[in-house]
Protein backbone atom coordinates (compact mmCIF):
# COMPACT_ATOMS: atom_id res chain seq x y z
CA UNK A 1 0.00 0.00 0.00
CA UNK A 2 1.80 3.38 -0.82
CA UNK A 3 2.95 5.70 2.06
CA UNK A 4 5.60 7.62 3.01
CA UNK A 5 6.88 7.44 6.66
CA UNK A 6 5.99 10.13 8.58
CA UNK A 7 9.62 10.76 9.47
CA UNK A 8 10.79 11.27 6.20
CA UNK A 9 7.71 13.37 4.82
CA UNK A 10 9.27 15.58 7.92
CA UNK A 11 12.22 16.28 5.91
CA UNK A 12 11.32 17.13 3.01
CA UNK A 13 11.38 20.68 1.71
CA UNK A 14 9.96 20.14 -1.68
CA UNK A 15 6.63 22.05 -1.09
CA UNK A 16 3.80 21.64 -3.33
CA UNK A 17 4.44 18.46 -4.16
CA UNK A 18 1.93 15.18 -3.12
CA UNK A 19 2.72 13.06 -0.44
CA UNK A 20 0.50 10.10 1.35
CA UNK A 21 0.48 9.16 4.70
CA UNK A 22 -0.88 6.80 6.76
CA UNK A 23 -1.01 6.16 10.42
CA UNK A 24 -2.85 6.96 13.82
CA UNK A 25 -5.27 9.87 14.91
CA UNK A 26 -2.91 11.05 17.81
CA UNK A 27 -5.36 14.58 17.85
CA UNK A 28 -8.06 16.12 16.05
CA UNK A 29 -9.56 19.75 16.49
CA UNK A 30 -12.38 21.36 14.24
CA UNK A 31 -12.44 24.66 13.22
CA UNK A 32 -15.39 26.95 12.91
CA UNK A 33 -14.25 27.80 9.38
CA UNK A 34 -15.07 24.24 8.23
CA UNK A 35 -11.68 22.63 8.67
CA UNK A 36 -9.79 20.17 11.42
CA UNK A 37 -6.36 19.86 12.65
CA UNK A 38 -5.52 15.93 12.67
CA UNK A 39 -1.79 14.88 13.80
CA UNK A 40 -1.31 11.74 12.70
CA UNK A 41 1.60 9.47 14.22
CA UNK A 42 3.29 6.20 12.81
CA UNK A 43 5.84 5.37 14.89
CA UNK A 44 8.30 6.18 12.76
CA UNK A 45 9.29 9.52 14.85
CA UNK A 46 8.59 11.52 17.83
CA UNK A 47 6.55 14.32 16.26
CA UNK A 48 3.38 13.86 14.80
CA UNK A 49 2.22 14.87 11.14
CA UNK A 50 -0.05 18.35 10.92
CA UNK A 51 -2.70 17.65 8.27
CA UNK A 52 -5.28 19.96 7.52
CA UNK A 53 -8.57 18.76 6.34
CA UNK A 54 -11.50 21.23 5.08
CA UNK A 55 -14.58 20.89 4.20
CA UNK A 56 -14.18 20.86 0.73
CA UNK A 57 -13.28 17.32 1.14
CA UNK A 58 -16.42 15.30 -0.39
CA UNK A 59 -16.08 12.78 2.80
CA UNK A 60 -15.66 15.83 5.29
CA UNK A 61 -18.76 15.41 7.38
CA UNK A 62 -18.64 11.51 6.66
CA UNK A 63 -15.17 10.77 7.48
CA UNK A 64 -13.28 13.42 8.47
CA UNK A 65 -15.51 14.27 11.43
CA UNK A 66 -15.46 11.38 13.06
CA UNK A 67 -11.65 10.24 12.98
CA UNK A 68 -11.62 10.22 16.55
CA UNK A 69 -7.87 9.72 18.47
CA UNK A 70 -6.45 6.33 17.90
CA UNK A 71 -8.60 5.91 14.25
CA UNK A 72 -6.51 4.45 11.45
CA UNK A 73 -6.35 6.55 7.62
CA UNK A 74 -4.52 6.84 4.82
CA UNK A 75 -4.08 10.32 4.12
CA UNK A 76 -2.67 11.87 0.77
CA UNK A 77 -2.70 16.02 0.48
CA UNK A 78 0.22 18.55 -0.85
CA UNK A 79 3.42 19.29 1.67
CA UNK A 80 3.07 22.35 2.48
CA UNK A 81 5.31 24.71 4.85
CA UNK A 82 3.91 25.55 8.02
CA UNK A 83 2.94 28.70 9.44
CA UNK A 84 2.67 27.34 12.57
CA UNK A 85 5.38 26.74 15.36
CA UNK A 86 6.63 23.81 16.40
CA UNK A 87 6.62 22.09 12.68
CA UNK A 88 8.37 22.81 9.64
CA UNK A 89 5.60 21.13 7.36
CA UNK A 90 2.26 20.16 7.20
CA UNK A 91 -0.22 18.42 4.97
CA UNK A 92 -2.98 19.88 3.18
CA UNK A 93 -5.64 16.89 2.59
CA UNK A 94 -6.55 15.71 -0.99
CA UNK A 95 -7.94 12.38 0.31
CA UNK A 96 -9.08 10.87 3.12
CA UNK A 97 -9.10 7.23 3.49
CA UNK A 98 -10.84 6.02 7.05
CA UNK A 99 -9.48 2.09 8.26
CA UNK A 100 -10.37 1.50 11.79
CA UNK A 101 -12.63 4.13 14.15
CA UNK A 102 -11.67 3.58 17.54
CA UNK A 103 -14.80 4.53 19.85
CA UNK A 104 -13.91 7.72 22.35
CA UNK A 105 -16.22 5.74 25.20
CA UNK A 106 -14.15 2.59 25.20
CA UNK A 107 -10.69 3.88 23.54
CA UNK A 108 -8.43 3.56 26.23
CA UNK A 109 -5.61 5.68 25.26
CA UNK A 110 -7.11 9.17 25.40
CA UNK A 111 -5.06 12.32 25.28
CA UNK A 112 -4.73 12.74 29.08
CA UNK A 113 -1.03 11.25 30.71
CA UNK A 114 -1.66 7.68 32.05
CA UNK A 115 0.96 5.97 34.62
CA UNK A 116 3.04 3.69 33.55
CA UNK A 117 1.24 0.81 35.92
CA UNK A 118 -1.72 1.35 33.90
CA UNK A 119 -0.43 1.32 30.47
CA UNK A 120 1.47 -2.40 31.68
CA UNK A 121 -1.95 -3.11 31.90
CA UNK A 122 -3.17 -2.51 27.81
CA UNK A 123 0.33 -3.49 27.28
CA UNK A 124 -1.03 -4.10 23.52
CA UNK A 125 -1.69 -0.75 22.94
CA UNK A 126 1.18 1.33 25.05
CA UNK A 127 2.99 1.54 22.09
CA UNK A 128 1.06 4.04 20.25
CA UNK A 129 1.68 5.91 23.77
CA UNK A 130 4.82 8.38 22.62
CA UNK A 131 7.11 6.96 25.50
CA UNK A 132 6.69 3.67 24.52
CA UNK A 133 6.76 4.22 20.80
CA UNK A 134 10.34 6.12 22.04
CA UNK A 135 11.42 3.27 23.80
CA UNK A 136 10.94 0.73 20.71
CA UNK A 137 12.97 3.10 18.78
CA UNK A 138 15.80 3.63 21.45
CA UNK A 139 15.70 -0.54 22.10
CA UNK A 140 16.04 -1.33 18.42
CA UNK A 141 18.90 1.35 17.88
CA UNK A 142 21.09 -0.37 20.81
CA UNK A 143 20.29 -3.95 19.12
CA UNK A 144 21.61 -2.34 16.02
CA UNK A 145 24.25 -0.91 17.69
CA UNK A 146 25.36 -4.19 19.05
CA UNK A 147 25.48 -5.73 16.29
CA UNK A 148 27.58 -3.26 14.66
CA UNK A 149 29.88 -2.98 17.30
CA UNK A 150 30.68 -6.36 17.70
CA UNK A 151 30.90 -6.91 13.71
CA UNK A 152 33.43 -4.36 13.32
CA UNK A 153 35.47 -6.25 16.00
CA UNK A 154 35.75 -9.84 14.01
CA UNK A 155 33.10 -11.10 16.37
CA UNK A 156 30.90 -14.13 15.23
CA UNK A 157 27.47 -14.17 16.37
CA UNK A 158 26.30 -17.42 17.76
CA UNK A 159 23.14 -19.00 18.16
CA UNK A 160 23.03 -20.83 21.39
CA UNK A 161 20.30 -22.98 22.40
CA UNK A 162 17.50 -21.42 24.61
CA UNK A 163 16.11 -25.19 25.71
CA UNK A 164 19.19 -26.77 27.89
CA UNK A 165 20.40 -29.21 30.24
CA UNK A 166 23.14 -27.33 31.87
CA UNK A 167 22.58 -24.42 34.44
CA UNK A 168 25.11 -22.12 33.74
CA UNK A 169 25.00 -19.68 36.53
CA UNK A 170 24.89 -22.89 38.84
CA UNK A 171 22.05 -21.30 40.81
CA UNK A 172 19.16 -23.32 40.61
CA UNK A 173 16.72 -20.49 39.22
CA UNK A 174 15.73 -22.09 35.68
CA UNK A 175 12.15 -23.24 34.20
CA UNK A 176 11.87 -26.72 33.66
CA UNK A 177 10.68 -27.90 29.93
CA UNK A 178 9.19 -30.56 29.83
CA UNK A 179 6.23 -32.65 27.59
CA UNK A 180 5.06 -34.65 31.28
CA UNK A 181 1.89 -34.75 31.88
CA UNK A 182 1.95 -32.74 34.77
CA UNK A 183 -0.73 -34.45 36.39
CA UNK A 184 0.43 -37.69 36.29
CA UNK A 185 3.68 -38.02 35.05
CA UNK A 186 5.52 -41.29 34.94
CA UNK A 187 7.51 -42.00 37.85
CA UNK A 188 10.54 -44.40 39.20
CA UNK A 189 10.14 -46.76 42.04
CA UNK A 190 11.27 -44.24 44.67
CA UNK A 191 8.27 -42.43 43.70
CA UNK A 192 10.64 -39.62 41.89
CA UNK A 193 9.65 -38.42 38.36
CA UNK A 194 10.84 -40.75 35.62
CA UNK A 195 12.56 -38.08 33.28
CA UNK A 196 13.85 -40.87 31.21
CA UNK A 197 10.52 -41.10 29.52
CA UNK A 198 10.35 -37.15 29.01
CA UNK A 199 11.30 -35.66 25.36
CA UNK A 200 14.95 -34.98 25.88
CA UNK A 201 15.21 -37.90 28.20
CA UNK A 202 16.32 -36.10 31.16
CA UNK A 203 15.49 -32.84 33.18
CA UNK A 204 15.69 -29.71 30.68
CA UNK A 205 15.39 -26.04 30.61
CA UNK A 206 14.89 -22.60 29.76
CA UNK A 207 18.38 -21.34 29.48
CA UNK A 208 19.94 -18.27 31.74
CA UNK A 209 22.93 -17.66 29.72
CA UNK A 210 24.12 -19.08 26.37
CA UNK A 211 28.06 -18.42 28.12
CA UNK A 212 28.98 -22.31 28.16
CA UNK A 213 28.07 -22.98 25.06
CA UNK A 214 29.84 -19.54 23.48
CA UNK A 215 33.06 -20.67 25.55
CA UNK A 216 32.77 -23.83 23.02
CA UNK A 217 32.62 -21.46 20.36
CA UNK A 218 35.42 -18.56 21.43
CA UNK A 219 37.98 -21.22 22.04
CA UNK A 220 37.50 -22.36 18.38
CA UNK A 221 37.21 -19.02 16.31
CA UNK A 222 38.64 -16.90 18.97
CA UNK A 223 35.83 -14.28 19.89
CA UNK A 224 32.31 -14.95 19.30
CA UNK A 225 28.87 -13.12 21.07
CA UNK A 226 25.60 -14.08 21.60
CA UNK A 227 22.27 -11.73 21.39
CA UNK A 228 19.23 -13.58 22.46
CA UNK A 229 16.86 -14.11 25.45
CA UNK A 230 17.15 -15.49 28.36
CA UNK A 231 15.30 -16.73 31.16
CA UNK A 232 15.37 -16.33 34.98
CA UNK A 233 12.80 -18.00 37.27
CA UNK A 234 13.62 -15.66 40.27
CA UNK A 235 11.29 -14.58 42.38
CA UNK A 236 12.55 -11.29 42.40
CA UNK A 237 10.04 -8.25 42.18
CA UNK A 238 12.30 -5.48 41.59
CA UNK A 239 12.59 -2.29 38.80
CA UNK A 240 14.98 -4.19 37.35
CA UNK A 241 14.25 -7.53 37.09
CA UNK A 242 12.37 -9.63 34.55
CA UNK A 243 11.85 -13.57 33.97
CA UNK A 244 12.55 -13.24 30.59
CA UNK A 245 15.52 -10.50 29.06
CA UNK A 246 17.48 -10.25 26.28
CA UNK A 247 21.17 -10.95 26.77
CA UNK A 248 24.42 -9.77 24.89
CA UNK A 249 26.85 -12.11 25.69
CA UNK A 250 30.69 -11.62 23.77
CA UNK A 251 33.22 -14.27 24.82
CA UNK A 252 37.12 -14.03 23.48
CA UNK A 253 39.88 -16.13 23.72
CA UNK A 254 43.08 -15.11 24.87
CA UNK A 255 41.70 -12.20 26.72
CA UNK A 256 42.48 -11.72 30.63
CA UNK A 257 40.20 -10.07 32.66
CA UNK A 258 41.64 -6.39 31.97
CA UNK A 259 40.77 -7.22 27.87
CA UNK A 260 37.21 -7.81 29.43
CA UNK A 261 36.78 -4.61 31.24
CA UNK A 262 38.08 -2.68 28.26
CA UNK A 263 35.52 -4.59 26.16
CA UNK A 264 33.10 -3.55 28.08
CA UNK A 265 33.95 -0.38 28.75
CA UNK A 266 34.11 0.29 24.58
CA UNK A 267 30.52 -1.27 24.26
CA UNK A 268 28.25 0.64 26.81
CA UNK A 269 29.74 3.71 25.71
CA UNK A 270 29.70 3.03 22.06
CA UNK A 271 26.04 2.32 22.89
CA UNK A 272 25.49 5.11 24.39
CA UNK A 273 27.57 7.42 21.41
CA UNK A 274 25.27 5.26 19.01
CA UNK A 275 21.71 6.54 20.51
CA UNK A 276 22.98 10.15 20.66
CA UNK A 277 23.98 10.36 17.74
CA UNK A 278 20.75 9.11 15.93
CA UNK A 279 17.90 9.55 18.73
CA UNK A 280 18.21 12.29 19.35
CA UNK A 281 14.58 13.45 19.92
CA UNK A 282 13.90 10.77 21.51
CA UNK A 283 16.52 11.44 24.79
CA UNK A 284 15.52 14.66 24.08
CA UNK A 285 11.74 13.70 25.22
CA UNK A 286 12.54 11.25 28.39
CA UNK A 287 14.46 14.15 28.98
CA UNK A 288 12.19 16.86 29.29
CA UNK A 289 9.52 13.82 30.34
CA UNK A 290 10.96 11.12 32.21
CA UNK A 291 14.36 12.07 34.12
CA UNK A 292 15.69 15.59 33.49
CA UNK A 293 19.22 14.38 34.44
CA UNK A 294 19.12 12.02 31.08
CA UNK A 295 20.97 14.20 28.72
CA UNK A 296 24.15 15.00 31.25
CA UNK A 297 23.95 11.70 32.77
CA UNK A 298 24.64 9.97 29.42
CA UNK A 299 27.13 12.61 28.46
CA UNK A 300 29.27 12.01 31.71
CA UNK A 301 29.33 8.37 30.10
CA UNK A 302 30.48 8.80 26.84
CA UNK A 303 33.02 11.58 27.99
CA UNK A 304 35.07 9.76 30.41
CA UNK A 305 36.97 6.66 31.68
CA UNK A 306 34.68 4.65 33.99
CA UNK A 307 36.40 4.27 37.54
CA UNK A 308 38.05 0.52 37.64
CA UNK A 309 38.24 -0.65 41.79
CA UNK A 310 38.56 -4.26 43.33
CA UNK A 311 35.39 -5.71 45.22
CA UNK A 312 37.84 -5.07 48.36
CA UNK A 313 37.99 -1.21 47.50
CA UNK A 314 34.21 -0.98 46.80
CA UNK A 315 33.74 -2.38 50.29
CA UNK A 316 36.07 -0.12 52.27
CA UNK A 317 34.32 3.12 50.94
CA UNK A 318 30.73 1.60 51.37
CA UNK A 319 31.74 0.73 55.07
CA UNK A 320 33.29 4.40 55.24
CA UNK A 321 30.26 6.03 54.01
CA UNK A 322 28.18 8.42 56.25
CA UNK A 323 24.65 6.76 54.91
CA UNK A 324 22.60 3.74 56.68
CA UNK A 325 22.10 1.22 54.49
CA UNK A 326 19.60 -1.78 54.18
CA UNK A 327 21.83 -4.38 54.08
CA UNK A 328 25.42 -3.23 56.12
CA UNK A 329 28.28 -3.99 53.32
CA UNK A 330 30.77 -6.35 54.71
CA UNK A 331 33.78 -8.57 52.86
CA UNK A 332 32.01 -11.78 51.82
CA UNK A 333 28.54 -10.59 51.38
CA UNK A 334 27.45 -9.67 47.43
CA UNK A 335 26.84 -5.65 46.42
CA UNK A 336 23.48 -4.53 46.50
CA UNK A 337 21.73 -2.55 44.42
CA UNK A 338 21.56 0.66 46.69
CA UNK A 339 26.14 -0.29 46.66
CA UNK A 340 25.90 -0.65 43.71
CA UNK A 341 23.87 3.52 43.10
CA UNK A 342 26.16 4.90 46.14
CA UNK A 343 29.37 4.10 44.58
CA UNK A 344 28.39 5.62 40.93
CA UNK A 345 26.23 8.51 42.03
CA UNK A 346 27.34 9.65 45.39
CA UNK A 347 31.32 8.20 45.28
CA UNK A 348 32.41 8.02 41.57
CA UNK A 349 29.36 10.50 39.61
CA UNK A 350 29.87 7.93 36.81
CA UNK A 351 30.13 3.98 35.97
CA UNK A 352 32.39 2.00 37.91
CA UNK A 353 33.77 -1.65 37.32
CA UNK A 354 34.06 -3.88 40.31
CA UNK A 355 36.39 -6.64 39.95
CA UNK A 356 37.42 -9.39 42.42
CA UNK A 357 34.78 -10.49 44.18
CA UNK A 358 34.72 -13.28 46.63
CA UNK A 359 34.69 -16.82 45.15
CA UNK A 360 31.75 -17.87 47.42
CA UNK A 361 28.94 -16.12 46.28
CA UNK A 362 30.08 -16.24 42.59
CA UNK A 363 30.18 -18.50 39.56
CA UNK A 364 31.73 -21.98 39.51
CA UNK A 365 33.88 -21.29 36.44
CA UNK A 366 35.21 -17.61 37.10
CA UNK A 367 38.90 -17.65 37.08
CA UNK A 368 40.31 -18.09 40.51
CA UNK A 369 42.91 -15.97 41.55
CA UNK A 370 46.16 -16.40 43.64
CA UNK A 371 44.93 -14.73 46.99
CA UNK A 372 42.83 -18.06 47.23
CA UNK A 373 39.64 -16.26 48.40
CA UNK A 374 38.61 -14.21 45.59
CA UNK A 375 38.08 -14.85 41.22
CA UNK A 376 38.56 -12.55 38.54
CA UNK A 377 34.67 -11.54 37.85
CA UNK A 378 33.87 -8.22 36.80
CA UNK A 379 30.86 -6.18 37.10
CA UNK A 380 30.02 -2.89 35.37
CA UNK A 381 27.82 -0.39 37.33
CA UNK A 382 26.29 2.59 36.15
CA UNK A 383 24.25 5.70 37.66
CA UNK A 384 20.70 5.16 38.35
CA UNK A 385 20.65 1.15 37.35
CA UNK A 386 23.41 -0.84 39.24
CA UNK A 387 24.80 -3.76 37.71
CA UNK A 388 24.85 -3.83 33.62
CA UNK A 389 27.13 -5.81 32.66
CA UNK A 390 28.03 -8.96 34.79
CA UNK A 391 31.21 -11.02 33.88
CA UNK A 392 34.81 -13.06 34.68
CA UNK A 393 37.95 -14.57 33.43
CA UNK A 394 37.11 -17.94 32.78
CA UNK A 395 38.83 -20.37 34.66
CA UNK A 396 41.07 -22.09 32.25
CA UNK A 397 42.84 -24.53 34.38
CA UNK A 398 41.31 -28.41 34.67
CA UNK A 399 41.69 -28.97 38.04
CA UNK A 400 41.15 -25.68 39.59
CA UNK A 401 38.01 -25.61 37.55
CA UNK A 402 36.96 -29.31 38.93
CA UNK A 403 37.62 -28.30 42.67
CA UNK A 404 35.54 -25.04 42.37
CA UNK A 405 32.82 -27.19 40.67
CA UNK A 406 32.75 -29.93 43.87
CA UNK A 407 32.74 -26.68 46.07
CA UNK A 408 29.45 -25.42 44.74
CA UNK A 409 28.63 -29.24 44.88
CA UNK A 410 27.75 -29.64 40.44
CA UNK A 411 28.18 -32.76 39.26
CA UNK A 412 31.49 -33.01 37.29
CA UNK A 413 29.87 -35.97 34.99
CA UNK A 414 27.41 -33.55 33.59
CA UNK A 415 29.87 -30.67 32.55
CA UNK A 416 31.58 -33.12 30.88
CA UNK A 417 32.21 -31.61 27.67
CA UNK A 418 32.86 -28.25 29.30
CA UNK A 419 35.65 -29.74 31.44
CA UNK A 420 36.67 -31.11 27.95
CA UNK A 421 37.30 -27.59 26.60
CA UNK A 422 40.05 -27.47 29.48
CA UNK A 423 41.05 -30.82 28.76
CA UNK A 424 41.83 -30.06 24.83
CA UNK A 425 43.85 -26.67 23.68
CA UNK A 426 42.57 -25.08 27.13
CA UNK A 427 43.32 -20.87 26.53
CA UNK A 428 43.11 -18.05 29.12
CA UNK A 429 39.35 -17.13 27.71
CA UNK A 430 37.47 -14.33 29.35
CA UNK A 431 33.16 -12.52 28.09
CA UNK A 432 30.59 -10.91 30.00
CA UNK A 433 26.86 -10.64 29.63
CA UNK A 434 25.17 -7.24 29.15
CA UNK A 435 21.51 -7.23 29.96
CA UNK A 436 19.56 -5.14 27.03
CA UNK A 437 16.82 -3.98 29.06
CA UNK A 438 19.13 -3.01 31.69
CA UNK A 439 20.44 -0.64 29.51
CA UNK A 440 17.55 0.80 27.61
CA UNK A 441 16.34 1.68 31.07
CA UNK A 442 19.99 3.72 31.53
CA UNK A 443 19.70 5.12 28.15
CA UNK A 444 15.83 6.40 28.55
CA UNK A 445 15.61 7.30 32.33
CA UNK A 446 12.65 4.72 32.35
CA UNK A 447 12.55 3.87 35.87
CA UNK A 448 10.76 0.26 36.09
CA UNK A 449 12.20 -2.55 33.33
CA UNK A 450 8.89 -3.48 32.65
CA UNK A 451 8.36 -0.48 30.43
CA UNK A 452 11.18 -1.12 28.64
CA UNK A 453 10.56 -4.59 26.65
CA UNK A 454 7.21 -4.49 24.63
CA UNK A 455 5.44 -7.41 27.14
CA UNK A 456 7.19 -8.31 30.25
CA UNK A 457 7.37 -11.35 31.90
CA UNK A 458 7.68 -11.57 35.83
CA UNK A 459 6.65 -13.44 38.59
CA UNK A 460 2.64 -13.79 37.72
CA UNK A 461 2.58 -11.63 34.84
CA UNK A 462 2.32 -13.57 31.56
CA UNK A 463 -0.34 -11.86 30.01
CA UNK A 464 -0.26 -10.63 26.29
O1 LIG B 1 25.50 -11.27 35.94
P1 LIG B 1 24.76 -12.28 35.13
O2 LIG B 1 23.90 -13.25 35.85
O3 LIG B 1 25.89 -13.02 34.27
C1 LIG B 1 25.71 -14.08 33.44
O4 LIG B 1 24.66 -14.58 33.16
C2 LIG B 1 26.98 -14.53 32.77
N1 LIG B 1 26.78 -15.88 32.28
C3 LIG B 1 27.30 -13.57 31.67
C4 LIG B 1 28.58 -13.91 30.98
O5 LIG B 1 29.61 -13.81 31.59
N2 LIG B 1 28.52 -14.33 29.73
O6 LIG B 1 23.87 -11.53 34.04
C5 LIG B 1 24.45 -10.63 33.14
C6 LIG B 1 23.63 -9.37 33.03
C7 LIG B 1 23.49 -8.60 34.33
O7 LIG B 1 24.59 -7.75 34.53
C8 LIG B 1 22.20 -7.82 34.10
O8 LIG B 1 22.46 -6.69 33.29
C9 LIG B 1 21.39 -8.79 33.27
O9 LIG B 1 22.29 -9.70 32.67
N3 LIG B 1 20.44 -9.54 34.10
C10 LIG B 1 19.12 -9.29 34.14
N4 LIG B 1 18.37 -8.38 33.49
C11 LIG B 1 17.04 -8.38 33.73
N5 LIG B 1 16.42 -9.26 34.56
C12 LIG B 1 17.14 -10.21 35.23
N6 LIG B 1 16.51 -11.08 36.03
C13 LIG B 1 18.55 -10.23 35.02
N7 LIG B 1 19.54 -11.02 35.49
C14 LIG B 1 20.68 -10.58 34.92
MG1 LIG C 1 25.64 -10.52 37.85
Amino acid sequence: MHRELVKHVLEREDFGETVTVAGWVRTRRDSKGGFSFIELTDGSTMTGLQIIADNELSNYESDVLNLTIGSSARITGTLTESPGKGQRVEIRATEVEPFGLADPETYPLQKKRMSFEHLREIAHLRPRTNTIGAVARVRNALSYATHRFYQDRDFLYLHTPLITASDAEGVGEMFRVTTLDPAAPPRVENGAVDYSQDFFAQPAFLTVSGQLSAEAYALAVDRVYTFGPTFRAENSNTRRHLAEFWMVEPEMAFADIGDNSDLAEDYVKYLIRYVLDHNGADLEFFNQWVDEGLLDSLASVVDGDFERITYAEAVGILERADTSFEFPPAWGEDLQSEHERYLTEKVFMKPVIVIDFPFDFKAFYMRRNDDGKTVAAMDVLVPRIGEIVGGSQREERLDVLAESMRIKGLDEQHYWWYLDLRRFGSAPHSGFGLGLERVVQFATGMQNIRDVIPFPRTPRNVEF
